[in-house]
C-alpha cells in the first residue's frame, strides 16, 4: 500500500458498483461472492483500487491505450482550457483543436491527407468499409463491394466491424452478419500453414488465392492489423507486407491498415505500418491517440480516396453522408495534440523501442526457464509470449492455467493481459503491453512476476 494514498473508505462506491455496472467482458456471477476491482487514482505506470492496493500496470489500462501513462496534469489542463472555450461543434463545421491536430497527424503520415473524426476503433474502422461501399457504388458499377479481413484479426465491437472478426469466439452469437466480408488465413508462422522456406510471401499469396476465388472485380479492400493484437501478438513474417502491398496494387484492392492497437507510438513509430515501407490507403485508429484522456478515434485517407468523394458536385448522394456526434468533440483532439507533444519531447518512441528489446529479451530468458513458453513475439512495446502444454507438438497451454499466471501476476501487484475469449483453443499468450514511459525497473517488476507466476502455476 502506498504512504501517499491512505485509504478512505470507499466501500460504498463499491456497493454501487457490484449493484449497477455491467462491466465490460464479464461473467457477473463471480461478483455474487467477491468485490469487483474499482480502480481510484493513476499516476505514471502505477494504479491505486478502492483498497489502496498499488499495481504496476502492464497493459496500459488493460487495452493498450494509456500510451503516455496516467495523471498528465498537461493534458488535463489543455482539454479543460479547450472544453471552456469550446466543448463542441458538430463535424460539418471545423474547430480550432480538430484542425491543429489533423495538420500535425498528416506530418508524421506521408501520403495520408485527410482525417475523419469519430469515437471509437469500432467506428473509425465502419467508416471505411462504408466508403468501400460507396466506392463501389459510384465508381465500380456495384461491384468491387467486398472487403477482406485476417483470421485472428479484430477490428471492433459493431455488427459491422464484427463481420470482420478473425476472432471467432468474438463474433459467435451476435450473428447473422451482413454480407460481402471475407476471410484470409493469418500470417503466424509459429502455428504453420504451410511448410515453406518464404512464409511471409506464402502467407500473403494466400490473400492473392482469396482475391482470385472470390473474383478480383468484387474485391474492394482489405482490413489488416499491422502486427495483431488480441490475436495473439502475430509480428508478421518477413516479407509478407511488401507482398500484400504488391496484391492490392495488383488487383486494385485499397489497403486498410487498423492500427487502432498500434497506432502513435505503440511499436516504436509513429504507426505500425512505418516500419513495412508499405502504403495504405485507409488508416485507423483510436486507444493511443489521446492515451484514453478523451474519446476519439480518426479514419485517415490519401488524396485518392478522398477525391472519389467530391468529383461530382452535382450528385446529390455523391459525397460521403456520414455523421459521428461525438466526432465533433474538441476533447479529443486538443488532448490528441498534447499527447503527442508529450511522446515527442520525452523522446518516447526511442525508449518505446529500447524497453520492447528488454521486454523480448526478458522474455526469451524466461524461455530457456520455463518450457511452457513455447514462442515469444513482438515489436516495441507490444510483446506476447504463447504458452505451450508441450514444445514439440505445440499444444496450447489449458486456458484456465493461462488465467492462472494472469490471476499470480495480479496477486504480486502487477496486471499483465492474456488472449481471451478470442480464439477457440487458442486464448493462451500473454500479452505485454507497457505504457511508453516505461523504465528497466518497470519491465524487469513486469517479467520477474511472470517468472514467479509461471514457477507456481506449472509446479
Ligand atoms: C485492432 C483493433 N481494432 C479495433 C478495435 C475496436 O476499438 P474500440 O473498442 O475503440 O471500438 C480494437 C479494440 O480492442 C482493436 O484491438
Amino acid at each position: 500500500m502506498s504512504l501517499d494514498h491512505p485509504v478512505n473508505d470507499l466501500s460504498h462506491v463499491v456497493a454501487a458498483d457490484r449493484a449497477h455496472v455491467w462491466h465490460h467482458l464479464s461473467q457477473h456471477k463471480q461478483y455474487e461472492t467477491v468485490d469487483p476491482r474499482v480502480f481510484v487514482e493513476g499516476k505514471g505506470m502505477r494504479l491505486w483500487d478502492t483498497n489502496g492496493r498499488e499495481y504496476l500496470d502492464g497493459v496500459s489500462g488493460g487495452v493498450w491505450t494509456v500510451n503516455v501513462g496516467y495523471g498528465r496534469t498537461s493534458i488535463a489542463d489543455a482539454v479543460r482550457d479547450q472544453l471552456v472555450k469550446l466543448n463542441y461543434y458538430a463535424g460539418a463545421a471545423g474547430t480550432v483543436p480538430g484542425a491543429l491536430f489533423a495538420q500535425r497527424l498528416i506530418e508524421k503520415m506521408p501520403g495520408m491527407t485527410r482525417v475523419y473524426y469519430s469515437n471509437s476503433g469500432s467506428e473509425a474502422n465502419e467508416k471505411v468499409y462504408k466508403m468501400v461501399r460507396q466506392i463501389a457504388a459510384r465508381h465500380h458499377g456495384g461491384k468491387k463491394w467486398k472487403i477482406l479481413y485476417r483470421d485472428r484479426d479484430y477490428h471492433g465491437t459493431t455488427i459491422g466491424t464484427l463481420a470482420t472478426s478473425g476472432q471467432d469466439q468474438r463474433a459467435m452469437q451476435y450473428g447473422p452478419y451482413p454480407d460481402g466480408f471475407v476471410r484470409v488465413p493469418h500470417c503466424l508462422e509459429y502455428r504453420a500453414q504451410w511448410d515453406v522456406e518464404n512464409y511471409g510471401e506464402r502467407a500473403a499469396d494466400a490473400i492473392e488465392e482469396v482475391i482470385l476465388r472470390e473474383g478480383p472485380d468484387t474485391v474492394g479492400a482489405i482490413v489488416l492489423e499491422p502486427v495483431t493484437a488480441g490475436g495473439g501478438v502475430i509480428t508478421p513474417p518477413e516479407g509478407y507486407w511488401q507482398r500484400v502491398q504488391e496484391i492490392c496494387r495488383k488487383y486494385n484492392v485499397l489497403l486498410h491498415i487498423d492500427e487502432v492497437v498500434c497506432g502513435l507510438g505503440r511499436t516504436g513509430t509513429w504507426f505500425g505500418y512505418q516500419h513495412y515501407g508499405i502504403q495504405p490507403d485507409f488508416v485507423t485508429m483510436a486507444k493511443g491517440v489521446a492515451s484514453g484522456y478523451a474519446a476519439i478515434s480518426c479514419t485517415v485517407t490519401s488524396e485518392r480516396v478522398f477525391e472519389m468523394f467530391k468529383d461530382d458536385a452535382s450528385d446529390p448522394m455523391g459525397y460521403f453522408r456520414d455523421i459521428s456526434t461525438f466526432g465533433g468533440c474538441t476533447a479529443g483532439p486538443v488532448a490528441a495534440l498534447e499527447n503527442m507533444r508529450i511522446i515527442e519531447d520525452e523522446g518516447l518512441l526511442d525508449n518505446t523501442i529500447a524497453m520492447g528489446e528488454r521486454v523480448l529479451a526478458n522474455l526469451r530468458a524466461l524461455q530457456d526457464k520455463h518450457a511452457v513458453i513455447g514462442n515469444v513475439r513482438g515489436k516495441g512495446l507490444f510483446c506476447g509470449a504463447e504458452l505451450v502444454a508441450d514444445r514439440a507438438t505445440k499444444e496450447p497451454l489449458d486456458e484456465k492455467r493461462v488465467q492462472a499466471v494472469v490471476a499470480d501476476c495480479l496477486a504480486q501487484g502487477v496486471i499483465i493481459g492474456a488472449t481471451n475469449r478470442s480464439l477457440p483453443g487458442l486464448n493462451n499468450t500473454l500479452c505485454l503491453s507497457p505504457a511508453l514511459i516505461a523504465t528497466e525497473s518497470d519491465i524487469d517488476r513486469i517479467t520477474d512476476a511472470i517468472d514467479g507466476a509461471l514457477t507456481r502455476v506449472m509446479a
